[in-house]
């Protein structure tokens, strides 16, 4: 996440001066500071988080499950030969892999379920832990600013809890009794769903995340996956993207994995840094394997070893309860791999070469797709959704190759359909980078003035929500609904739309009026711009 600080300067000074000419500058900010520290007792007095909003609850037909599962790598596996400064110790060896699971549960026994265990908390113990990688991320980490980040991070969040129930059982009803479905169009694209589509079971989704972040970050996103009938697994990478977190295994002491880069760590004979270039390598592999590494435990949950695995978790042996049933309810054979950032750069990479025993991705959800984690990979055999955040699409890079990011992003997505995998691109309006994950609805103001997001946050979230669901959908039945069944009306992302000054079709134009009255779907031009559809072009 870089948040841009330009507009922020801009309007800052702006008002400033306005403030300066009239001169009441120095009461404002007595004022401001006033506020703030009224505001800090009121949330003290009356134990609510202070900023933060607590997270909303999940909006489909299921009640939401959690279990965090960490689970040995065993034997371990040596990713690449790096290994720390000073320390010498390995830097890339995969000893177990961390994820959160969100799964379907039904609303009576979540209840019954959440009287019995307490919540995850959003920023999981250690607080300092999470702090000290923030506090390393803005290249400011010492002992002082360590716990002054710990102490912020505390009154901000240190109270927010996710709202599903841990170790809830995984729902009997296999499909969703009270699906809304959605009207659309009867125009329906020339596609089929591929062949080899799910054999049964609740279909399975493996999220990697972007830098600098953890496993809950994506909570909300996840959750109403999980609430619409999918088992999501949320990776917590330990390849240094994470701010802090901590590596447990039965019998052994904790080791905790700071965020690190490319500066901390040298070949092993001490001679070598690593190019930036061998970095991103290592910790793309390093994710690949921890996404197999989930793919393997999910399939031995779903072989029946589900006990095994919560006997062994260190994480309170969470899934005692529901795992040991989750034998033959996962449909294994057939997954999908979704990421944000460098985790949708790392979610296309593990579909290189197609399906495999160790990979069974048959389809993947890449978001803002990186653009300083390496090359994206172009083998694509599978169907693939790409959502770009509004920033993503309009801030133009320059990537491999000197092409523009969007370009080769739209020439992945293109050949793959040309290749016969229904494959789409399309952009969130009023969106920002961080828009999926919980930040925004945490924080919204904050995020919204630090990052140009324009579109509420709980509308940009469940725009994301809906046109992931309508993937699957897809991917599950073959049933081309919503934004899959729509046309791209744009082979370039048109910022002229987004400000409602759009040619016919775009947001804004004064057919809209009428359009709007047809259905929830019939106004999503004011949420989208589809570049590449397997509808074909207009
Ligand atoms: C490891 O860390 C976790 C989380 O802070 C803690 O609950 C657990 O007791 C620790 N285990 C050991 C062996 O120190």
């Amino acid at each position: 996440m870089k948040p841009s600080f330009d507009v922020l300067d801009k309007e800052e000074r702006q008002s400033q001066q306005v403030a300066r000419q009239r001169g009441f500058l120095p009461r404002l900010r007595a004022v401001v500071v006033l506020l703030a520290v009224v505001y800090a007792v009121y949330c003290y007095l009356f134990s609510k988080p202070l900023l933060a909003h607590p997270l909303p609850k999940h909006t489909g037909p299921y009640a939401v499950g959690t279990i965090d599962i960490e689970a040995p790598v065993s034997p371990p596996r040596s990713i690449h030969e790096a290994r720390f400064k000073g320390t010498n110790e390995k830097a890339f060896e995969l000893e177990t892999v961390l994820f959160s699971l969100y799964y379907p549960t039904d609303h009576d026994t979540a209840v019954a379920a959440s009287g019995q265990t307490k919540r995850h908390t959003w920023v999981p113990q250690p607080l300092s832990l999470r702090a000290q990688g923030y506090a390393r991320a803005a290249h400011i980490s010492n002992w002082f600013t360590d716990k002054l980040f710990t102490t912020a991070i505390d009154a901000l969040v240190g109270g927010i809890t996710i709202p599903a129930a841990v170790d809830a059982p995984l729902s009997d009803y296999a499909t969703p009794s009270s699906q809304e479905k959605r009207t659309n169009k009867e125009k329906q694209p020339h596609t089929q769903p591929s062949e080899d589509g799910p054999v049964g079971g609740y279909p399975v989704i493996i999220f990697s995340h972007g830098t600098v972040s953890a496993r809950t970050d994506y909570s909300h996103f996840a959750g109403e996956l999980a609430a619409r009938g999918h088992i999501v697994a949320m990776l917590e990478h330990r390849d240094g993207s994470s701010p802090g977190t901590i590596i447990q295994q039965p019998n052994q002491p904790n080791r905790t994995r700071l965020l690190f880069d490319v500066s901390a760590v040298e070949t092993p004979d001490h001679s070598l840094s690593l190019t930036e270039a061998e970095f991103h390598h290592a910790q793309l592999s390093f994710r690949e394997a921890e996404i197999e590494a989930a793919v393997h435990i999910l399939k031995a949950i779903n072989a029946g070893h589900g006990s095994q695995i919560a006997s062994q978790n260190p994480h309170h042996h969470e899934g005692r309860h529901t795992l040991p049933h989750w034998t033959g309810r996962l449909n294994t054979h057939a997954m999908t791999v979704a990421g944000h950032s460098y985790g949708a750069t790392g979610a296309l990479q593990a579909l290189r070469g197609g399906p495999t025993q160790a990979r069974p991705f048959r389809a993947a959800v890449a978001l803002d797709p990186g653009k300083q984690s390496g090359p994206l990979n172009e083998d694509v055999r599978v169907p693939l959704l790409v959502v770009h955040s509004n920033s993503w699409s309009s801030k133009r890079s320059v990537f491999y190759g000197g092409r523009a990011h969007f370009d080769v992003v739209k020439g992945i997505v293109e050949g793959n359909n040309k290749r016969g995998n229904p494959s789409w691109f399309m952009t969130s309006i009023g969106t920002s980078h961080p828009s999926v994950t919980d930040a925004p609805l945490l924080e919204p103001w904050l995020l919204s003035f630090t990052t140009g997001a324009t579109i509420d946050v709980y509308e940009g979230l469940r725009q994301y929500v809906h046109v992931v669901e309508d993937f699957l959908a897809f991917l599950a039945g073959g049933e081309v609904r919503g934004l899959m069944a729509e046309k791209a009306e744009f082979p370039q992302y048109d910022e002229g739309a987004v400000l409602g000054m759009g040619k016919p079709g775009q947001g804004g134009r004064d057919g809209m009026v009428e359009d709007l009255k047809k259905g929830e779907w019939a106004d999503w031009r004011r949420y989208w711009q589809i570049h590449v559809s397997p509808a074909g072009n207009v």
